[in-house]
């Protein structure tokens, strides 16, 4: 079973549809049996067999009308309280409180804020696991939408609205999750990570991504430069440097991040310097522009954001 399979739930919302899904697949197989058998029996039974005539004529046989139609109405009345239920039990209520955790769509990477905090993240979301946190979902341009199959249901992220939903892993992991409404060209490289900690390690990530980004060292010094003197800046930000712009992921801790580019590629030295080299190799449409850095660029550019922890 895949890792981020729907069957493999992980959280209560997951399992409320995981098990919905099992029991309407279950009934349907049933009845698909039930039908097909029926089918091959009567073509056998009342085959050909060469009589002369017309076959016996049947008109109405009133209990057996009346079974089709209640035995259908009965299953279809309990799948429906089923999944009544379902939808409560996947979408439970939101009290009125500032969430725990805000993600904003772009096109085409995910903005994560902890609002009790002020931290910022981007693409690669931190929860504690075993413990609900009331998430607000936004978009800062067109309609997306949040969905990590293990942990719970589908919802829309819509610009100048704001849904919300429970985001809990009952376990530590890493759940996988994606972008589930076409929203333009890069809408199939929106991935989404979600790191279930243990409550510590939640704690102790929430302080680091609060922590400003330490001066650059001597060595990356002039990836520093670069970075504030090209229009880097103009897009993504940078804690304690004149980068303040969400247009682009905050990079305060890009190398604390597995992925680059919404989970494009690992985050490795040489997939950092080929992403600046070219960005739209590897993901077409991306609003991200490829800015013809010549190779010294690229290694001081590479080397200064490798050391953003
Ligand atoms: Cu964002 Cu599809």
């Amino acid at each position: 079973m895949a890792p981020s399979s729907p069957f493999n739930p992980m959280s209560a919302q997951a399992r409320a549809i995981s098990h919905l899904f099992t029991i309407t697949l279950a009934w349907g197989a049933f009845i698909l049996l039930l039908v097909l058998t029926l089918v091959v029996y009567c073509a056998i039974r009342f085959r050909d067999r060469g009589e002369p005539g017309y076959p016996k004529q049947a008109f109405g046989k009133p209990k057996l009308e009346v079974a089709w139609t209640v035995a259908p109405l009965t299953l279809l009345a309990g799948l429906f309280v089923l999944t009544v239920g379902a939808i409560h039990a996947s979408d439970p209520p939101k009290p009125a409180r500032q969430p725990d955790l805000q993600v904003i769509a772009h096109q085409w990477w995910w903005e994560i804020r902890y609002p009790h905090s002020g931290a910022v993240a981007a693409n690669e979301i931190h929860i504690p696991a075993g413990q609900p946190m009331l998430t607000q979902l936004n978009s800062a341009d067109v309609v997306h939408n949040f969905w990590v199959p293990q942990l719970g249901p589908k919802k829309d992220m819509v610009p100048g609205y704001s849904n919300l939903i429970w985001l809990r892993a009952d376990r530590p992991g890493i759940y996988m999750g994606a972008c589930s409404e076409y929203c333009g060209a890069g809408h199939g490289w929106m991935r989404i990570h979600v790191f279930a900690d243990p409550p510590q390690v939640f704690e102790a990530w929430l302080a680091h991504q609060l922590a400003r980004a330490p001066a650059p060292a001597p060595n990356v010094e002039q990836g520093a430069r670069l970075f504030a003197r090209s229009t880097c800046v103009n897009c993504h930000a940078i804690a304690g440097t004149k980068g303040k712009a969400d247009v682009g992921p905050d990079l305060t801790h890009f190398a604390s991040r597995t992925t680059i580019a919404t989970g494009v590629l690992q985050n490795t030295r040489r997939n950092v310097y080929q992403w600046l080299q070219d960005p739209q190799q590897y993901k077409p449409g991306a609003y991200m522009p490829n800015f013809h850095f010549d190779q010294t660029q690229l290694e001081a550019m590479t080397a200064y954001l490798e050391t953003m922890q």
